[in-house]
């Protein structure tokens, strides 16, 4: 990638537009709508997205689960550099952190706002809840309507927020119908804790189960160049203008990797991770990526990569080799 924008991007990068939507070669609109076709797969270049129809954010957004200790557990070895690195985030014009409670358990939270509150206006912290956390590596959901809204009670005041704007069920819980979980959002959504509503690792007819519950404004399933397991929901995401956070958009910790990656970050001077985050932009116009680092130099490469354009050509032998 050209050195111009290999460190930093503009900062508060315009807000202006919505998704240029083309089909058939023809622009419908400037403003992503339901119901529409999909677009040819490759062709967004909306910088910005408008989550839940009102909460405008640019595209390449920050995980910050990364920022905790060793197994998503506890307080970074280095918690000054966690600080670091979340207010550099917006230094660079991020305004979508995704965070959990159950990232540290709490420690994420907790440091989101110790470096950003009071926080600037339009930037979006989406939480989520409704997975426990017995130990380090462990991850057990929990859906009963009680936990999830003392859960967010909980969330609210870690983060010092009034209201939360996006929060997500981390996962449906096996043992409690969806629609009671949803139930307990739904009630706090209506007592104004919450703003929108989304799902995490979900099918799309969960999706449309929970639909029936409430208003879903995004999804957050893992995917990423190499996994595309969860394809028909980022379709079907796009269809109906949810915006689809993928997790792991980097490969979390194993990487992401081919040789049609190698040979295209080589031409564009990036790194294979930089051409990783291009492809998921361009993939589809309410992909909203949100890589986590812990390493300054990667998050700078990392929201760069929102300008590297990649041919028609490029795309596609990406989308191909890397299936
Ligand atoms: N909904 C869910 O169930 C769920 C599950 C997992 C994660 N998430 C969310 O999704 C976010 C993203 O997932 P993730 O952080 O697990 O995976 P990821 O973003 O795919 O990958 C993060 C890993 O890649 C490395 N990395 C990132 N950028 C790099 C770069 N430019 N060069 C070299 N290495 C790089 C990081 O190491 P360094 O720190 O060394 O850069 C880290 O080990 C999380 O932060 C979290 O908010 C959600």
């Amino acid at each position: 990638m050209n050195k111009t924008i290999t460190r930093r991007r503009f900062v508060g990068l315009s807000v202006a537009t919505g998704a240029t939507i083309l089909a058939g070669g023809r622009i419908l609109g400037s403003t992503v709508r339901a119901g529409l076709a999909l677009i040819a797969p490759g062709t967004a270049t909306n910088p910005v997205f408008k989550i839940g129809g009102d909460l405008e954010v640019n595209r390449l957004g920050f995980g910050a689960m990364r920022l905790t200790g060793e197994g998503i557990w506890g307080w970074p070895p280095d918690r000054a550099n966690a600080v670091k690195v979340l207010k550099r985030a917006v230094e660079l014009g991020v305004n979508l952190i995704d965070t959990a409670d159950a990232y540290g358990p709490e420690t994420d939270e907790l440091l989101i706002a110790e470096a950003l509150h009071p926080y600037p206006n339009g930037l979006v912290i989406a939480t989520k809840g409704g997975s426990t956390r017995p130990g380090p590596g462990q991850w057990v959901p929990n859906g009963h309507p009680d936990y999830l809204k003392q859960a967010v009670e909980k969330s609210l005041k870690r983060l010092q927020l009034e209201r939360i704007d996006l929060y997500q069920l981390h996962r449906v819980d096996p043992k409690v119908p969806m629609e009671e979980s949803l139930g307990a959002l739904k009630e706090m959504q209506s007592a104004g804790k919450i703003r929108h509503v989304g799902l995490s690792e979900v099918s799309t007819s969960e999706i449309e189960r929970a639909r029936k519950v409430l208003p879903i404004v995004s999804i957050q399933n893992r995917y990423n160049i190499n996994d595309r397991k969860w394809e028909k929901e980022l379709d079907y995401c796009e269809r109906e203008n949810l915006g689809f956070l993928p997790w792991f958009p980097v490969g979390g910790g194993r990487g992401v990797k081919s040789t049609t990656l190698d040979a295209v970050a080589k031409a564009h001077n990036a790194s294979v991770y930089q051409v990783a985050l291009a492809w998921l932009l361009q993939r589809s116009p309410v992909m909203l990526p949100i890589p986590g680092t812990s390493n300054i130099q990667h998050l700078d490469d990392n929201v760069a990569a929102e300008k590297l354009k990649l041919t028609p050509e490029e795309f596609s032998r990406l989308s191909d080799q890397t299936k």
